[in-house]
């Protein structure tokens, strides 16, 4: 077993990573609440209860119906009147047991339940494990937006525990791959490479490397976390690929693509730029391709896809201050940097290089 810790002062706490670790009952240590109710949704209670065999996640259960739909504010006061019958005070805790969905519900509804009480994350998808579940970020959508709503409330502890992700299915795998190749073009060149060179035994879930993805991409989101908790700068590093991923997600209708699929298109998009800034070179544009093609990632735009409107909706980002869109761009593989001073003549010759 692996461990990090994520270092924020007082709000540091362990990731664990390892194979069939979730009965360890000294990974809890944590929290020593009596009181802990354990979120989870239908079918990963259908798919994975039977396999728990420590009474801890056995206490309580909240089962949320599944889907990002139910990301919602319906969800949380479900939650909230639960713990409010039962008696939860606010030496109670609770478990995130499910991918990024119920990890953000969770969180949410730890952090304003009675001004905030303890939670641990268990995330069941790749993506959940190699991002979601580190750093803080906690919410819910709003019918005006993904994510509208939400606060920074760090866990107690994450348990990644890779024999999960063995009933995942491979879109939903791939589509948490692109947030760990992430992590090797913002961060780590070697990564990067070593990704390339071990891709089989990652497809075919080899545990060490799965092991190995997990706390590399663990570290290097730790690691950038304990330099800007509330992104106030280079936390937004990690957003490569986000504001042309999320128009994308916006334009198609949510749900069609998934967000890893959407920022993987947007990896090539920002590398396009850097290209027509000479500041990347095509060699490495084509390894980025190579990687994605490789867990069957998008390496175009979705067909029929309006440009002109795909850059409207990049101009709404909540991030866009003075009509300025914010990108982060890939300067090599292993490096990257934010910048609001992207022309718009060379973001739409960008998405047009990715038309279909
Ligand atoms: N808080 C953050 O920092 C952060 C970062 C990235 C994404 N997110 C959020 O995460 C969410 C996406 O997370 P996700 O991709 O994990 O989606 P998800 O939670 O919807 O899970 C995807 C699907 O896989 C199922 N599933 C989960 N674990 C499984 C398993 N082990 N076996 C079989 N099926 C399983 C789920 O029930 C669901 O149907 C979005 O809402 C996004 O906004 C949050």
């Amino acid at each position: 077993m692996k461990k990090i810790i994520v270092k924020l002062k007082e709000n540091s706490y362990p990731i664990f990573i390892g194979k069939n670790i979730l009965s360890n009952k000294k990974l809890y240590l944590a929290i020593k609440e009596k009181k802990i109710a354990l979120i989870t949704n239908n079918k990963i209670k259908a798919l994975h209860f039977k396999n728990l065999k420590n009474n801890i996640l056995k206490k309580e259960n909240i089962i949320l119906p599944d889907g990002e739909k139910y990301k919602n504010q319906e969800s949380i006061t479900k939650i909230h009147n639960y713990l409010l019958k039962n008696n939860f005070s606010r030496d109670s805790a609770l478990i995130a047991f499910g991918g990024g969905v119920i990890g953000d519900i969770t969180g949410f509804a730890a952090s304003t339940y009675q001004r905030g009480i303890k939670f641990i994350q268990i995330p069941t998808t790749l993506l959940a494990m190699v991002d979601s579940s580190v750093g803080g970020k906690t919410g819910i959508n709003h019918t005006l937006g993904k994510n509208m709503i939400g606060s920074f409330h760090q866990p107690s502890a994450v348990i990644a525990d890779t024999e999960i992700l063995k009933t995942l299915s491979e879109r939903q795998f791939n589509a948490g791959m692109a947030e760990v190749v992430k992590y090797g073009i913002i961060k780590d060149k070697i990564f990067f490479k070593w990704i390339l060179k071990e891709h089989e035994n990652i497809k075919n879930l080899n545990t060490e490397s799965i092991i190995k993805i997990i706390k590399k991409s663990c570290q290097i989101k730790a690691d950038i976390v304990a330099l800007d908790e509330k992104e106030k700068n280079i936390r937004a590093l990690l957003n490569l690929g986000h504001t042309f991923g999320h128009a994308i997600e916006n334009n198609l209708g949510y749900g069609k693509w998934l967000h890893g699929e959407a920022i993987a298109c947007g990896f090539l998009i920002a590398a396009d730029i850097s290209i027509q800034k000479k500041i990347m070179t095509n060699t490495e544009y084509e390894e980025i391709k190579k990687i994605l093609k490789i867990f069957k990632l998008p390496i175009k735009l979705p067909k029929n896809i309006n440009l002109e409107k795909l850059y409207k909706t990049m101009l709404l980002d909540k991030k866009v201050k003075n009509n300025k869109i914010v990108f982060v761009l890939p300067k090599n593989i292993g490096s990257a940097y934010i910048t609001n001073e992207i022309k718009k003549s060379m973001v739409m010759k960008a998405l047009k290089n990715h038309a279909q």
